[in-house]
């Protein structure tokens, strides 16, 4: 693979970053604050550059760092893409920016399973109509909708992500705080290593990869056994359920990936999330 531009190497660009670098594929990093630039350079060094898509400038500062990239991944949080009034303006100047990168084939943005929205408990897949009813996931429609108007650009919609340092649910767990949520709602999760895996594949000439392709291990959980199992794993007390709805996540519906994993050839190497946290939390700390 050329070289790959990450735009937003937060938690999930870290990790794609170091695959590339394994694979010596070039990478240009960019990241917004001053300090998670430094700890990028202290493990990159001079490929981590900062940007803010809300500036003004920001399409001429991404035309000057994207000169040689043949790839391009957009690992942003969707607010990165939204002013302040609600606008798009960060997202033009994406768009117009990648726009004049001369080498540019591919463009893959991670978006998230929020925009099949509350299906109370039913399947979706990849292909599945989009049933976005809250702000945030019609904003995220609105966000794929003008990404994938231009050529070569893909979406990959992610479950939600947990790793290293990031087990969801872990501090609030840890410190005693009731969980909020329908404790009978389905959680839907991915490994960060499955999801670089998957964002990566995206970014290739593989023949059978669609311009909208989901990841999630394929093992939904109901929250109640997420809480629970993750509360044993720490030695924390069994989860109390505060019967308020989530501020994030609550919407309940299975992810299926299979459609991906046969279009792609990508294959999640955590299955279930209890194989994950196995991973993450290695041993059961005794209470
Ligand atoms: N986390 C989840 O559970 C989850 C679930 C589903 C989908 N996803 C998707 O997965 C992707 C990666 O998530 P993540 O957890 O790795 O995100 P993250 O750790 O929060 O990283 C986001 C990156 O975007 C940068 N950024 C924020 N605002 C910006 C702006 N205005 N201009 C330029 N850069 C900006 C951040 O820079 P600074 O930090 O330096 O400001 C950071 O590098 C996102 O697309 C997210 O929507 C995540």
């Amino acid at each position: 693979m050329g070289p790959v531009l990450i735009i937003g190497c937060g938690y999930l660009g870290r990790v794609v970053a170091r695959r590339c670098q394994r694979l010596g594929v070039p990478v240009v990093l960019t990241t917004r604050s001053e300090e998670r630039a430094k700890r990028l350079a202290n493990e990159f060094g001079p490929v981590v550059h900062r940007l803010d898509l809300a500036q003004a400038d920001a399409a001429a500062h991404l035309q000057a760092l994207g000169l040689h990239a043949q790839r391009a991944l957009v690992l942003l949080t969707p607010g990165a893409l939204m002013d302040e009034a609600g606008g798009m303006a960060p997202l033009q100047h994406l768009c117009a920016g990648l726009a004049t990168l001369p080498r540019l084939t591919r463009a893959v943005l991670s978006s998230s399973t929020a925009v099949y929205g509350d299906r109370a408990g039913q399947t979706v897949n990849a292909d599945s109509p989009c049933a976005a009813v809250s702000p945030r996931e019609r904003r995220l429609l609105e966000i794929e909708t003008h990404w994938l108007g231009s050529q070569g650009r893909r979406v990959v919609r992610l479950a939600g992500l947990y790793g290293p340092e990031r087990v969801i649910g872990e501090s609030g767990l840890r410190r005693g705080q009731a969980v909020d949520g329908d404790p009978d709602g389905w959680l839907n999760l991915i490994h960060i290593q499955d999801a670089a895996s998957l964002v990566l594949r995206c970014l290739t000439d593989h023949a059978g990869v669609a311009s909208i392709e989901l990841g999630s291990d394929g093992a939904p959980v109901v929250r109640r056994t997420y809480y629970e199992f993750l509360a044993a794993r720490l030695g924390c007390r069994p989860p109390a359920f505060s019967g308020q709805p989530a501020v994030r996540g609550g919407a309940s519906r299975r992810c299926d990936p299979r459609l991906t994993i046969e279009r792609t050839g990508w294959r999640p190497m955590y299955r279930d999330f209890r194989l994950g946290l196995a991973a993450e939390l290695p041993t059961p700390i005794p209470r």
